[in-house]
């Protein structure tokens, strides 16, 4: 292609820019447009991403933004927060609202997405990144790097259960109750690795991102 032609492009022929936005520097428009790409990826929640609410539970401190000119196609969102693991408060860093745009997925996008999450992590400074996913996805982590925690041998042998993270549920949908989930719990090391992490379960304390 010549040079003439290749300037010619559309937008979304290029490769999409990464930025990592504090929360405090984003617009109402950039708001908008994260919460219709939010609601484009995650579709049977799309009522959560109403207009300008670009998040579902705890607002996030930290974003990683990918946009193919003015259109977000890849994003996920970070805060540090404590919680409770076992008998210990962990401050760490929780990783969620993780997405590809729909007509970007098994492009590559996820993969450069989450090299640009560990670098916000090391940013953050928090010991350890923390996420829940499904089954689906988790593959998807463990790829770039993030562990699951607890596994067969290491299972609760009262309930059976590798970890069981407790949190209250997003309010998108109403009151918060509290959610009791037994598996899909990864971590990262950021400044620490997992033999540091403390045994029992984990207690949000409030809303995951
Ligand atoms: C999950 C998601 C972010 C992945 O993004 P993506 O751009 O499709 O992923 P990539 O093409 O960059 O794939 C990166 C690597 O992960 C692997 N991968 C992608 N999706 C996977 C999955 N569901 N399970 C296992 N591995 C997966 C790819 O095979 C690739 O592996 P490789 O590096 O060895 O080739 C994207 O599919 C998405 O937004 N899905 C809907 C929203 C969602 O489920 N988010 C996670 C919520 S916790």
């Amino acid at each position: 292609m010549s040079d003439a032609a290749q300037h010619a492009s559309p937008a979304s022929s290029l490769a999409p820019v990464f930025s990592t936005v504090a929360e405090g520097d984003l617009t109402l428009d950039d708001h908008e447009a994260l919460a219709a790409m939010l609601a484009r990826t995650f579709d049977a929640y799309d009522h959560w991403y109403a207009g300008a609410r670009s998040w579902a539970g705890m607002q996030p401190e930290l974003r990683v933004v990918a946009r193919d000119g003015d259109v977000v196609v890849a994003h996920a969102g970070l805060r540090r927060q404590f919680v409770t693991v076992g008998e210990t408060d962990l401050l760490v860093t929780a990783v969620g609202m993780v997405a590809v745009s729909p007509a970007a997925q098994g492009t590559g996008l996820g993969g450069e997405l989450l090299r640009q999450v560990d670098a916000a992590l090391e940013r953050l400074g928090s010991r350890f990144g923390l996420l829940e996913t499904g089954e689906a996805v988790q593959g998807f982590y463990r790829g770039a790097g993030w562990l699951p925690l607890g596994d067969d041998e290491g299972s609760d042998p009262v309930t059976g259960h590798a970890v069981t993270g407790h949190y209250t549920a997003f309010s998108a949908d109403g009151a918060g109750v509290l959610v009791s989930q037994d598996e899909g719990w990864l971590i990262r090391e950021v400044g620490a690795t997992a033999a540091d992490w403390p045994a029992g379960d984990i207690r949000w304390n409030g809303q995951m991102v």
